[in-house]
């Protein structure tokens, strides 16, 4: 039977960055005969505007059924002033939480073709291959307790929990090294062991789970000297594994390499491979609507949806194909727009990636 896809645009720029790769995997279904179905639903701030919350049990329910879930980017200044309990952002950590997404995969490539758009020099970057495995379900953006509370002296405090179960990081840690096996078989975990206990256990059982895969070489880094390593000499890494909010950090720090966040696809995987993807970047409502954002990561989403929960690893491929050879052809996007190159609007490189396959 045909697999059921959920789409969810989103706010800001997500229409426009979906619409073209739902246009790439309209393409596909046909050119492969994919037999692939779909349908589309609110989260975020549309889903505010709608139905009063982020993101309905209704949607939630259809995203549970879907075998894939393909989302844009969601929030904005619209809904910024709103409730703590009710803000888009929420949407996307219920949805991650809810479905047991744990497993975010940020890959940071570097198209030989935008090696001039990175702001690190080219024997930097060149050649970067890196995979951040993001812990995406726990951590302190989970933790309880949590909240702003009022002191007996009146003043207010915030507080978090960071917390990760022994379970917890073994299972991210699982992904971390089997993916490092299909690579290049390094894994640097990613903590902060001087000072938090909470990774003074990740860096203990990542040690022990090590056992498991001694084909795989793992080394531990702390976050603060690994966000140096990244802009200092990225090309060290194969495989980064680490929690919630360092691997939101880092892999932002990562897309920069690339040359624009705009390049940068994701995959949220549960335990069985299902997934939710979406391009790493957010919203940009400052461009919103302007037909200028970058498709591609959106684009290049579709293509990991395709590889790790549609099993269709040749289709895959031809869509990261056909991304290198607009790329070659010299389309850029404002976000990656070099001199000398053609600079092309969002539904442009749509239609520049959907020539690419035809
Ligand atoms: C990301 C985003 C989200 C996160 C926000 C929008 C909640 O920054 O996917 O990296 O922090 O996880
Ligand atoms: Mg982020």
């Amino acid at each position: 039977m045909g697999k059921h896809i959920l789409i969810l645009e989103g706010d800001g720029i997500g229409p426009e960055i979906v619409r073209e790769a739902v246009r790439v995997l309209d393409v596909v279904n046909r050119q492969f005969n994919l037999g692939i179905t779909t349908e589309h639903g609110l989260m975020g701030g549309c889903s505010i505007d709608a139905h009063g919350v982020p993101l309905t049990d209704e949607t939630l329910a259809r995203a549970r059924k879907a075998d894939a879930i393909l989302l844009g980017a969601v929030g904005g200044p619209k809904w910024d002033k709103l409730d703590r309990a009710i803000r888009p952002e929420k949407g996307l950590l219920k949805i991650r939480s809810q479905l047991g997404l744990y497993a975010n995969l940020r890959p940071a490539l570097l198209y030989p073709q935008l090696v001039e758009a990175s702001s690190l020099k080219p024997e930097v970057v060149s050649g970067l291959d890196i995979l951040i495995v993001r812990e995406l379900a726990g951590g302190i953006y989970f933790g309880e307790p949590r909240g702003i509370r009022v002191l007996e002296n009146g003043e207010r405090e915030g507080y978090n929990t960071y917390k990760y179960s022994e379970s917890e990081i073994i299972r991210i840690g699982r992904t971390a090294f089997e993916m490092a096996r299909k690579r290049n078989g390094k894994v640097c975990s990613v903590d902060k062991a001087n000072v938090l206990e909470a990774t003074m256990l990740w860096r203990e059982v990542m040690d022990e789970l090590h056992k498991d895969y001694p084909d795989v070489e793992l080394s531990h880094m702390y976050v603060d000297n690994a966000a140096m390593q990244l802009v200092r000499a990225p090309k060290q890494f194969d495989v980064l594994v680490t929690g919630n909010m360092f691997g939101d950090i880092l892999s932002d720090a990562a897309a920069m390499l690339t040359g624009s966040i705009g390049m940068l696809p994701s995959a949220s995987l549960d335990k069985d491979g299902r997934g939710m993807y979406e391009p790493c970047h957010g919203s940009a409502p400052d461009i919103a609507g302007q037909n200028i954002a970058n498709p591609l990561a959106t684009i290049l989403s579709v293509s990991m949806m395709l590889r790790y929960s549609l099993n269709e690893p040749a289709v895959a491929d031809a869509i990261e194909a056909a991304v290198g050879k607009v790329l070659d052809q010299g389309y850029r996007t404002a976000d990656i727009y070099t001199e000398g190159k053609t600079k092309v609007s969002t539904s442009q490189m749509g239609d520049a990636v959907v020539a690419a396959l035809n």
